[in-house]
């Protein structure tokens, strides 16, 4: 019997069309669950898989959904423990703090003042994000300190609760680009440059994706990042490094379900063919 598997989506993207295909090559027919149609009585909630593979473009349903799988003897791929802490660049930095993986220098506040001091401290230009996020949304270069108070007063005053949070990093001179790394399990499979005119290089937001040879460097740091964020097991996990001439690189972030069509083509490698392979080994089956 092969095993059953669930992926969690809203939108089909064309990552999960690639995904689906992946499964079905590798003779598997997976089960789409919408978070939006999902009912679920405590106690009572037993979906007819083995493992699900979270693809919710929401962050904080795809977070729920999983705790519901879980709890109802599901595999998840990613975990619950791994993707709640992925979703939170807070809990990410202190992953990677606590595991001694570097990264550039980060100072959190929780009032306007505090935030204000610490972009002080961290020195001009500053970069402020929300702690959760993605896209590259209102993540904020600030030069100076008028600058830096009226994005916090922004915040402040116009910000929901997320808002009040405040997440300070170094500006990290990038060489035009930055990496887009992708580790399944704990190790780096592929990984792409993102080279952009603009400071925030997502090719989201028009980052040109090509080719970067994983050198020992980056999967030896993609491998102690992801053991250091999902307790040691691995995952499925898309991470963002900086190059750096004098600290060797960084890691900015790290994304639980990642993008990634633009990938494919420079990089040569199958990435739904790998990730699907991973979530079937995750039921025991070598695929
Ligand atoms: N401290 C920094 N120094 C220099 N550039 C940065 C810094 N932080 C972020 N960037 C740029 O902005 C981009 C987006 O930042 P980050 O990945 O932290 O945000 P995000 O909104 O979570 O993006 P994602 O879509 O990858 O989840 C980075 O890929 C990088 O190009
Ligand atoms: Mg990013």
């Amino acid at each position: 019997m092969p095993p059953r598997v669930g992926i969690l989506c809203s939108r089909v993207r064309t990552e999960e069309k690639l995904l689906f295909d992946a499964f079905e090559a590798l003779g598997v027919t997976p089960i789409r669950f919408d978070e939006r149609e999902i009912v679920a009585r405590v106690g009572e909630f037993a979906p007819p898989v083995d493992v699900l593979m979270e693809r919710s473009v929401s962050t904080s349903a795809g977070l729920v959904a999983v705790q519901l799988f879980e709890a109802a003897g599901v595999r998840t791929v990613n975990t619950y423990a791994t993707s709640s802490v992925c979703a939170d660049k807070i809990r990410t930095t202190l992953a990677l703090a606590a595991a001694g993986v570097p990264q550039p220098r980060t100072e959190i506040a929780l009032s306007p003042e505090a935030a204000l001091q610490a972009v002080e401290n961290i020195g001009y230009p500053a970069v402020l994000k929300p702690p959760v996020g993605s896209w590259g949304r209102l993540l904020a270069r600030v030069s100076d300190r008028d600058a830096a108070e009226a994005i916090i007063e922004h915040k402040d005053v116009l910000g929901g609760v997320g808002h009040h949070i405040y997440y300070v990093q170094e500006y990290v001179q990038k060489p035009g680009r930055d990496i887009r790394a992708f580790v399944v399990g704990t190790q780096c499979i592929a990984a792409i440059y993102r080279q952009s005119e603009h400071w925030i290089t997502n090719t989201a937001r028009g980052g040109q994706a090509s080719n970067c040879p994983v050198t020992g460097e980056i999967a030896d740091l993609c491998a102690r990042a992801a053991r250091a964020v999902t307790g040691g097991q691995g995952g499925i996990l898309a991470l963002d490094l900086f190059e750096t001439p004098d600290r060797g690189l960084l890691v900015c972030e790290i994304n639980h379900t990642m993008e990634f069509r633009n990938s494919i083509a420079p990089t040569g490698v199958d990435i739904p063919g790998r990730m699907a392979r991973y979530v079937l080994e995750s039921v025991g089956v070598a695929a």
